[in-house]
């Protein structure tokens, strides 16, 4: 225990240095116990991950649902978002790279989408702003869902009564409510409620138990190794593009990430620093999800980013804390709907 109590005093140093760059809702756990201390740096999950121009309501969660679920907004009538973001697994479909219409594979790996609404921007390269940005791609993506054409997704809905109904009821005001920005915006709504609470939001509400002094010492490693200059703030990451191979080159830079959306050769390898939320279950690791395990993932961020060989018991103990990120599932949340005809 006094161990502990130590640990907590270090990592509270770790935590202050980092407090400035970061914005995150601190204020909401209150008092200036170790929880607030902690909420400045990394933050607990909010309820909803909101939006200031898609308002999460009720009935665009109920259709945002069924879309998610929906295998008729593919060409094979057979591959759904849930195809390749499993909801009961986490999110991810567990492999490498994903498989997408006609069993073409594509070259990067599937991120999880809980907690996913909450990062800067989204996927491996930030090409798109927001959740409701995204869910636009994969419908008409030739290797995933593979649509030939918006109106062809919209002619599909509208020719399904269900669907016709739950549109009017998710958006009241418009006219003709089934479009395809619609679509992405109950997918978006949907998506915005997709957290996933774990022991360390336990923690930093106060419950000082939620977490073991092995865990802590996790934590304390993750801190001054510098992990968190790029993972920190509410998921741990999400928040910022940063260079693979900050200090060492990555050995494979096939995939050259932002540098193909800004063509700015300052972005060559640069990526979104992923969310360590889930991270246990969310393997294989990278964007081309070619490193199996966790333990194999720290020690190459140690070695490209920080220039730092760590050792196996060092590795063990950032995987420790990293496993109290491992959330709940909402299980009744993300149930499959009956799908309308
Ligand atoms: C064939 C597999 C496949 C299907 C189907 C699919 N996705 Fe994805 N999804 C991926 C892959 C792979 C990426 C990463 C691509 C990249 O970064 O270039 C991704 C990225 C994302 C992201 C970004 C997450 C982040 O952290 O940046 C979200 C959100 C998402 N998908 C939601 C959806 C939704 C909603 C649907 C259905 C409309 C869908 N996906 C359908 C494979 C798929
Ligand atoms: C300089 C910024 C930076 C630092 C420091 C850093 N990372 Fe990363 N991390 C990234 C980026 C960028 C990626 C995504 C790389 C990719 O796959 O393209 C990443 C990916 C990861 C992944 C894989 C996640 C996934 O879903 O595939 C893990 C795990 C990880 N980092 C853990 C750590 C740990 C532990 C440390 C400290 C030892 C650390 N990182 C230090 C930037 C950083």
């Amino acid at each position: 225990m006094k161990r502990n109590v130590i640990l907590i005093g270090t990592f509270a140093l770790g935590a202050l240095s980092l407090v400035g760059q970061a914005p995150g809702p601190g204020g909401q756990h209150g008092g200036m116990g170790m929880g607030g201390m902690h909420g400045r740096m990394m933050g607990a999950l909010p309820e909803v991950m909101e939006s200031g121009t898609n308002p999460v309501t009720p009935a665009k969660v109920d259709l945002g649902r069924m879309l998610f679920y929906e295998t008729r907004l593919s060409a094979g009538r057979d591959i759904s978002c849930n195809s390749c973001h499993d909801l009961a697994r986490y999110g991810v479909d567990g492999r490498p790279v994903s498989t997408g219409h006609r069993g073409q594979q594509g070259t990067r790996n599937s991120p999880t989408v809980y907690n996913a609404a909450g990062h800067i921007a989204q996927f491996w390269d930030g090409r798109a702003a927001d959740v409701e940005e995204q869910a636009k791609g994969p419908v008409m993506n030739p290797a995933e869902m593979a649509m030939p054409a918006e109106a062809e997704v919209v002619q599909k809905l509208r020719a399904i009564p269900g669907y016709a109904a739950a549109f009017r009821r998710a958006f009241p005001e418009t006219a003709e409510p089934v479009t395809f920005d619609n679509m992405a915006l109950a997918i978006g709504a949907f998506e915005r409620k997709l957290v996933t609470p774990s022991r360390w939001d336990r923690f930093l509400a106060g419950d000082q138990n939620a977490v073991t002094a092995e865990e802590m010492s996790g934590h304390h490693e993750f801190m001054h190794s510098g992990c968190a200059t790029c993972h920190n703030g509410t998921y741990v990451g999400g928040r910022m593009f940063q260079k693979l191979g900050a200090e060492k080159p990555w050995p494979d830079a096939s995939d050259q990430g932002r540098f193909a959306v800004t063509k700015l050769s300052s972005d060559r390898m640069v990526f979104k620093v992923p969310s360590l939320r889930n991270v246990e279950k969310t393997g294989p690791y990278f964007h081309d999800g070619k490193v199996a395990t966790l333990e194999e993932a720290i020690r190459l961020m140690g070695e490209h980013q920080l220039n730092t060989q760590l050792s196996g018991q060092q590795v063990q103990k950032i995987a420790s804390w990293l496993k109290t990120l491992t959330g709940e599932i909402p299980r009744e949340y993300v149930r499959p709907p009956k799908l309308p005809e």
